[in-house]
């Protein structure tokens, strides 16, 4: 599908999508919640299109954002899954916060200043504000330390004003071969659970495992996990997919971003014609050459230059020289009739030909995530 007016698009499989929801849902049973991660405009594959695709599976109980900003843009898309900020959320204007609580929207917490001032604006608009305490164990970011956190708790359940609706953590290492500090980490998380006995109320869902951690230590699942990656039909680690792969022989995930564009310029160079900025390729014969309208602004790593491939005609083809602003070349001698407006897709399938967001990480000395949350938020994301 070409977007009219679009140098370049993304194409989101609603099939693929859907087959990973089912897929981990199956893994999880009926006694674990799941919460999508879609933040960072859902790893790349649009925000409020995935957000729609998750509500209407059936299978999906909660969104995960990383702004209150995101979560109100899933309000204001109609979306109505309840939906946790997980990060960073102050210091924000006092509108901002009670447009959030009236909206059911749920906060993360780790300090007690934000406990307060959450407590005082949902008195203004009075009614209670949703809140999931995050315990440190062992990440080092955010979080509130164990010794404190009972205190934190108290005041939660005291508050007239607050709602206690989960203890969280976050792993660091899941996707690791290694389990040790997971264990340590789950652990720490479950004792102090077993400490603070009576206090914590039945219903308060208690959540630590991405994806790695939900796909590879199901003692880790608790009664809700945060997935990202997987749903996406991205693996968090080569360790974790064979590990996974290895217990759980029908468990497939398919990658559901396409990333496409168009040649707008073909070139024939003869031997010797250095290539782009800086010169740095030399054509060593007569090569044609395709010209295409992305490069790092779209997301399309400068790392990629001279080290980057492309699909056209279901071909492989090498990108050659410097990757710019908003082109890059590619090599395509030896493809017959290559013109103008042939398709070209720098992550996905073509053909029998298929490039994926972990071949250019390996390329770009990154993860998957990266790769997928840099392209572009102003690219059109079209569900296909
Ligand atoms: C707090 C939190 N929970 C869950 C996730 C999802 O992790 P994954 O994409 O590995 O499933 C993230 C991702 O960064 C996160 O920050």
């Amino acid at each position: 599908m070409k977007q009219a007016l679009a140098h370049s698009w993304v194409e989101i499989s609603e099939r693929a999508l859907v087959s990973n929801i089912r897929a981990h849902r199956r893994l999880l049973g009926s006694d674990t919640k799941l919460l999508a991660v879609v933040k960072s405009n859902a790893y790349g594959h649009g925000l409020e299109l995935v957000a729609r695709v998750a509500q209407k599976s059936g299978q999906v109980d909660w969104l995960g954002v990383a702004s209150l900003r995101e979560a109100m843009a899933l309000r204001q898309a109609g979306i109505r899954l309840p939906i946790l900020v997980l990060s960073y959320y102050h210091p924000l204007s006092q509108p901002e916060l009670k447009d959030g609580i009236k909206h059911n929207v749920s906060f993360m917490v780790y300090e007690l200043k934000a406990l307060k001032t959450l407590a005082q604006v949902a008195q203004q608009v009075a009614t209670c504000a949703r809140v999931h305490l995050k315990l440190e164990t062992g990440m080092a970011r955010l979080g509130v330390s164990i010794d404190k956190a009972k205190s934190y708790l108290r005041y939660i359940l005291r508050s007239p004003y607050l709602k206690l609706e989960g203890i969280a953590s976050h792993f660091a290492t899941a996707e690791s071969r290694d389990q040790t500090f997971l264990k340590q980490q789950l652990n720490t998380y479950k004792k102090f659970i077993k400490q603070a006995g009576g206090l914590v109320p039945q219903d308060t869902l208690q959540h630590i495992a991405g994806t790695a951690a939900s796909t590879a230590a199901p003692e880790a699942r608790l009664s809700l996990v945060r997935l990202g990656i997987g749903l996406y039909g991205l693996w968090p680690s080569a360790a974790n997919r064979q590990f996974v792969q290895a217990r759980h022989h029908r468990f497939r995930l398919q990658p559901s971003l396409t990333w496409k564009t168009q040649i707008i310029e073909v070139q024939d160079l003869p031997p010797g014609t250095a290539v782009g900025y800086d010169r740095t390729y030399v054509t060593g014969r007569a090569t044609r050459m395709a010209v295409m309208p992305v490069g790092y602004w779209d997301g399309y790593d400068r790392a990629l230059s001279n080290k980057g491939r492309v699909l056209i005609h279901g071909t492989l083809c090498p990108v050659i020289g410097r990757i710019c602003m908003n082109i890059f070349m590619a090599d395509v001698t030896g493809l017959k009739n290559v013109k103008v407006g042939d398709e070209v897709v720098l992550i996905g399938k073509q053909g029998r030909g298929e490039l994926t967001a972990d071949d250019m990480a390996d390329k770009t000395g990154t993860i998957n995530y990266e790769i997928v949350t840099r392209i572009n938020p102003l690219l059109p994301r079209v569900l296909v």
